[in-house]
């Protein structure tokens, strides 16, 4: 197939469908690795053909409903909708502050920034955040942006979380603070990391984007750090199309990322409300800019969908809990693979599985036979993100050997979790790797 050939949208799913380095691409010339592409990618399936996708569409009639209502009354832009669904997000999870923000990466950024800006936290330019080398880019990118160092260390083999032994050793006289990334619903290990937080006078800062619903200690994930991310992006728990949240018990960051999400102005600020109540104060102070912001808000569609989702979300979250029994019950004993171990109440985003035995080095094999099945799988999060050439733009370091990441990273791959019945999925998808694993024993 030739270039010319190829439509600008057809070239960008064919870049996007096989991960190559920009090295690899620029060497090898664009015309041949599109080829290889298509060859490549000749068996996708269609969407129809797939009997266990990695996520489902939680909506119904009422997100239509509550669109088409919301689209009637032309408030369309930030407005009371956001407002009411933060504040049934932070009595839901049992936090002070919520602060909606078109995505889970904007939460990240506005922590980031908040945390920087206020000078109570003395989190400056050249300190260094302790983070788990399993992660997101965005759990990173914003601490990167705003000057401060990585230092990355491996994760625990079973829980697929920052492993709490390995931050003491990477504390440094910079070390400022330590991100816990809960992953895929999985609770971080928060007594210890607390103790070790305050015990070196931490910031604990929570990315929470795959967890919604989790709990440690009966206490719900995101509330556990000075400030939390969430992201309602469509694979995730509740969603808002796009859509992001900001937890805190700090009325500063609160007032803060207030400010950040909107331009940077001083109209959100809930302490200066009052004070433009006359047309004149209104004049003066509506345009009045305090912080380097952004604009990240999020609109009242986003809004309404997150009130109606919150609502369902307890049952949602129920039948993750009733797919995760299965798929404990089919996979968590076999000597072939081992699965995500989570002691605390995990909210399941998607099932892990890491391949042992016999299966170690024959993961193509396994996503090839699964694909087959139609069951589309995924790598854990980034896989090892020390891999990703975006690292060349971050000043970071490795603290210790990242060895458990690195197996995750090859042995490693997620099927979806959903708030529907996934049973005969999860059966196939056992049957399916048995299969397999006879086959080439
Ligand atoms: C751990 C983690 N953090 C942050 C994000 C970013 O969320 P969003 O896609 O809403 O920007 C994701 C996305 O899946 C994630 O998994």
């Amino acid at each position: 197939m030739r270039e010319s050939n190829i439509s600008i949208k057809d070239k960008i799913r064919l870049l996007s469908e096989k991960p190559v380095s920009l090295k690899e691409y620029q060497i090898k010339g664009k015309e041949s690795f599109l080829n290889d592409s298509f060859v490549l990618n000749k068996n996708i399936k269609n969407k129809e053909e797939i009997f266990y996708p990695l996520a489902h569409s939680t909506w119904d009639h009422k997100e239509h409903n509550a669109i088409i209502d919301q689209l009637y009354t032309g408030n369309l832009t930030m407005g009371e909708k956001v407002e009411s669904f933060e504040k049934s997000f932070a009595e839901h999870f049992g936090v002070k502050y919520a602060i909606m923000v078109n995505s889970g990466s904007s939460a990240n950024l506005l922590i980031a920034a908040a945390l920087i800006l206020l000078s109570k936290y003395d989190f400056k330019k050249g300190d260094e955040i302790i983070v788990p080398s399993l992660g997101w880019s965005t759990s990173y990118t914003p601490f990167t942006q705003y000057g401060i160092k990585l230092k990355f260390v491996d994760i625990d083999y079973q829980t697929l979380n920052i492993d709490s032994e390995k931050i003491n050793n990477a504390i440094s006289k910079k070390t400022k603070g330590v991100l816990a990334i809960n992953i895929l619903g999985n609770p971080s290990e928060f007594n210890k990391i607390k103790e070790i937080c305050d015990k070196n006078k931490l910031l604990l800062i929570e990315d929470n984007c795959e967890s919604l619903g989790a709990k440690y200690s009966k206490k719900y994930t995101g509330s556990f750090g000075v400030a939390a991310s969430h992201s309602f992006f469509f694979s995730h728990h509740i969603q808002t199309i796009e859509g992001g949240m900001i937890t805190t018990d700090d009325r500063d960051i609160f007032e803060y990322a207030r400010s950040l999400r909107a331009h940077g102005w001083t109209r959100d600020s809930i302490e200066k409300k009052s004070i433009n109540d006359t047309p004149i104060a209104k004049f003066r102070n509506s345009f009045n800019f305090i912080l380097p912001g952004y604009n990240l808000r999020p609109n009242e569609l986003n809004g309404v969908l997150g009130l109606t989702q919150l609502q369902k979300f307890p049952n949602f979250l129920k039948r993750r809990k009733e797919n995760a029994r299965i798929f404990k019950k089919l996979l968590g004993n076999q000597t072939y693979c081992s699965i995500q171990k989570c002691d605390e109440d995990s909210s399941w985003h998607g099932f892990s599985i890491l391949l042992e035995g016999s299966l170690k080095d024959k993961r193509d094999h396994v996503i090839y036979e699964l694909h087959q099945n139609g069951i589309e799988t995924r790598p854990i999060l980034t896989g090892n993100f020390l891999k990703n050439s975006v690292c060349s733009f971050m000043n970071y370091e490795i603290s210790g050997i990242l060895r458990n990441v690195e197996a995750v990273d090859r042995r490693g791959f997620f099927v979806g979790n959903s708030h529907i019945n996934l049973e005969n999925q999860l059966l196939r998808l056992t049957e399916t790797i048995n299969k397999f694993h006879k086959k080439i024993n």
